[in-house]
């Protein structure tokens, strides 16, 4: 039977990753930014409070599974945020330094602080978007999300060595486009639900778990089973 912890797991693609992987008999541990009733009362583990850019809540994550013993087979970095569209001529720092904070060095943190709850042969998985690719960028704007998501895709390269020497695996995915509090209003006709999306994630993590560590990780678009260029 195998661990597995999604961040983010309140709602959205974490709160549907959670279900799928407690439906299939993993353990499941739900690392909340708040609480979710709801995960608890199906019997999953339900850690709340882990603001993934908090020194202090990652760590009490990472000890609470070091005084259980827990090991991860699995780690899926999911939390994540999209601000608004500021145009050129109006940007928000501030927002923007909140999307890196929250997407590209929440993962890391997170990673970091759960080294040693990871062994040979698990895998850590980056919720990242198309959004953050260079090569695929056709558009502009979107300035914070794309800067933090491009720079979580660097997060995971970069990982990814450290990793391999500890028999480690990483995957980049793209969950698709797919209907939660995050897709705009617009585009909710085309998107995925949450549990389709989480299906198609699940199944690209297990092909990469099959992989040898070290293995440059790709970008994955995980429901159309393609690659995304960096
Ligand atoms: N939806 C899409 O079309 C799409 C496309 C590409 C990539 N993604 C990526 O998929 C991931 C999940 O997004 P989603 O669509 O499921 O969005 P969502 O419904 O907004 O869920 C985001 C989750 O992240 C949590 N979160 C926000 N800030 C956090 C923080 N500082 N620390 C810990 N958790 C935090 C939220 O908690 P609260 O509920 O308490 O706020 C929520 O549980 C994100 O990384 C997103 O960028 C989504």
């Amino acid at each position: 039977m195998r661990t597995v912890l999604v961040t983010g797991a309140d709602r959205g693609i974490g709160h549907a990753l959670c279900r799928a992987c407690h439906a299939r008999g993993d353990t499941v541990v739900a690392a909340c930014l708040g609480e979710s009733d709801e995960l608890r009362a199906l019997g999953i583990q339900v850690e709340p409070g882990i603001d993934v850019t908090s020194e202090d809540a990652v760590r009490g994550l990472a000890e609470s599974l070091a005084r259980t013993g827990t090991t991860l087979d699995i780690l899926i970095n999911n939390a994540g945020i999209a601000g608004p569209d500021h145009v050129l001529g109006a940007l928000d720092y501030d927002d923007i330094r909140r999307q890196v904070e929250v997407n590209a060095l929440g993962p890391l943190r997170v990673t970091e602080a759960l080294l040693e709850r990871l062994k040979p042969g698990s895998t850590v998985a980056f919720i990242t978007s198309r959004i953050g690719s260079l090569g695929d960028n056709h558009s502009g704007g979107l300035y914070g999300y794309r800067i933090s998501k491009c720079a979580v895709n660097m997060v995971a390269v970069n990982l990814a060595h450290d990793l391999a020497t500890r028999g480690i695996g990483a995957v980049v995915l793209h969950p698709g486009m797919v209907a939660t509090a995050m897709t705009f209003d617009d585009e909710r006709a085309e998107a995925r639900p949450p549990e389709e999306a989480a299906a198609a994630l699940i199944e690209r993590i297990e092909r990469a778990g099959q992989t040898e560590p070290g293995t440059p990780p790709a970008f994955w678009h995980a429901p159309e089973r393609t690659t995304i260029p960096w």
